[in-house]
């Protein structure tokens, strides 16, 4: 017999059919000589009963259905008489498909998210990470859809590189060499004609140096692909392995992409509202409270506009008035992760696109505010700064901190090399990137969404390592 789905026999009224259903056995349970079985295969977070007569079953298969094994069961499906549920299923046959006995690690509810990430091979069998797993799905789709919708074409770029787009050096390095047998040159640094592509490459850090050039010959382009940073930050927001959606738009200025950072989260949280409710429902049920009203929220909320110095304003002010903070935040500070925060959480309670970041930290490729005489520069809807400033537009989000970084690109080559000389920055592996200012140049800009502090933000999620399948931290590439 053909196997029916759990989701689609719970949504079926075809009542008194014989089917099939497929599955891992969550719970049996039995009273009076009569068994029930909590079944799931993953389609939905629903189970399906199955009710059975003892008398009906020998006795060694019905003793071999325990907590996590895989079992097929046919039987009758008839309206359930329990509330909670529409359809159930009268047993007629079960076969065993895979035993499961008791070291099973997933017997106990209530186990530590420490040790699910210790058993990470089963964890997708759990209640709440098939939840976790159907949205990140979800969101995968949301993001095609949108772009496809909007007219951008998915690009791919490579995940082997030479060059360092963010320029922080925190690269893991592809090589076939003899790490025991390296050639030196007589400085004693390494040489790679002999390796694999006959120069030193890494794993890349963002695809947005190639995108651009997609962007500046397709018009609006995204990449969606794992990136890699060998930054050792133990933190609950970062992975050495993630995955990153990077649009990149030609024409697009300031207040557009802002408008398309906006307009793009609100459409993914959107899709999961109306694409994932049993699964949002559980987790608003199980994890977090909060979570759906807070979805809901940010729909209806329009994101602050603010500039960096605007925001370094209000974070001095907190501080005169008792706010205590562990990092400083003086203008030319980068903002930790308390400070945004703060911004969004305790003081504006809505998500914060923060634009216009002084120079000192932001990478060399962003669009430089037009300087002053006395050294500022002038941004958003001209405000003024007391220093040199790029037009960074990063998305802050309520209990995530940066869930975007983007900016609007420098387009003219002679700003662009001025700031690639002030940085000393070595371009010989980036002449390609300089030749998208050299011919044809034209205005651009777009940001990176980390896909996984996305889930976090709609699955109220509190560490990155549990949204992801199998995560990549420093001290951790298990499975
Ligand atoms: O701010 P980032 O470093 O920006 C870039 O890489 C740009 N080249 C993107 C662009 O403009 N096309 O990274 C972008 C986003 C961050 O806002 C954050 O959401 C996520 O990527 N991210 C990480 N997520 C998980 N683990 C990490 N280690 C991450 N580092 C950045
Ligand atoms: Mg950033």
């Amino acid at each position: 017999m053909k196997r029916t789905k759990v989701i689609d026999a719970l949504r079926s009224t075809a009542y008194g059919n014989d089917i099939c259903v497929k599955g891992w056995v969550r719970s049996k349970r039995g009273q009076k000589g009569i068994f029930f079985i909590a079944l799931n295969d993953g389609s939905t977070i629903k189970n399906v009963q199955i009710v059975g007569d003892d008398a009906n079953f020998d006795e060694e298969t019905l003793k071999r259905v325990t907590t996590g094994a895989c079992i097929s069961v046919v039987g009758k499906l008839v309206e359930s008489p329990a509330t909670g549920q529409a359809s159930e299923i009268q047993a007629t046959a079960i076969e065993i498909l895979g035993d499961c006995d008791s070291t099973y690690p997933l017997q106990k509810k209530g186990a530590s998210w420490e040790f699910l990430r210790s058993v990470a091979h089963l964890r997708p069998r759990t209640n709440t990470f098939g939840a976790i797993l159907r949205i990140r799905h979800n969101m995968a789709m949301a993001i095609h859809t949108y772009f496809h919708e909007h007219g951008y074409f998915y690009f791919h770029t490579p995940l082997i590189t030479a060059s360092d787009c963010e320029g922080a050096g925190n690269m893991f390095q592809v090589t076939t060499k003899n790490l025991y047998d390296l050639k030196k040159d007589e400085q004693g640094k390494i040489i790679y004609d002999d390796d694999f592509f006959g120069e030193q490459t890494s794993l890349t850090v963002s695809g947005q140096l190639e995108g651009e050039l997609g962007a500046t010959a397709l018009g609006a382009i995204y990449t969606f692909g794992p990136t890699f940073r060998a930054e050792n930050s133990n933190t609950p927001r970062h992975l050495a392995e993630f995955w990153m959606i990077e649009p990149e738009i030609a024409f697009m200025d300031q207040e557009e992409l802002m408008d398309l950072e906006e307009d793009f989260i609100k459409y993914c949280v959107k899709w999961a509202l109306d694409n994932c409710k049993d699964d949002l429902e559980f987790l608003n049920k199980m994890i977090d409270k909060g979570l759906i009203e807070r979805l809901e929220g940010v729909l209806k909320e329009t994101f602050v506009r603010l500039p960096y110095t605007e925001g370094i304003n209000i974070l001095q002010e907190a501080i005169k008035n008792g706010k205590k903070f562990e990092f400083p935040c003086n203008w030319g500070d980068d903002l930790a992760s308390e400070h945004e925060r703060y911004l969004v959480e305790e003081h504006f309670k809505k998500p914060v696109i923060m634009t216009d970041y002084p120079r000192s930290f932001k990478s060399f490729y962003m669009k430089q505010n037009q300087e002053t005489a006395d050294g500022g520069s002038v941004g958003y809807k001209g405000a003024v700064a007391p220093g040199p400033t790029m037009q960074g537009t990063d998305v802050l989000f309520p209990s995530i901190g940066e869930i975007i970084g983007g900016s609007v690109r420098e387009e003219s080559y002679d700003k662009l090399m001025k700031e690639i000389d002030r940085r000393q920055m070595d371009m010989t592996h980036l002449w390609w990137y300089l030749d998208t200012r050299k011919y044809g140049s034209c205005p651009h800009a777009g940001f990176g969404l980390g896909f996984e502090r996305l889930i976090l933000f709609v699955t109220g999620m509190q560490n990155i390592r549990d949204v992801i399948p199998f995560p990549r931290t420093p001290r951790n590439a298990e499975f």
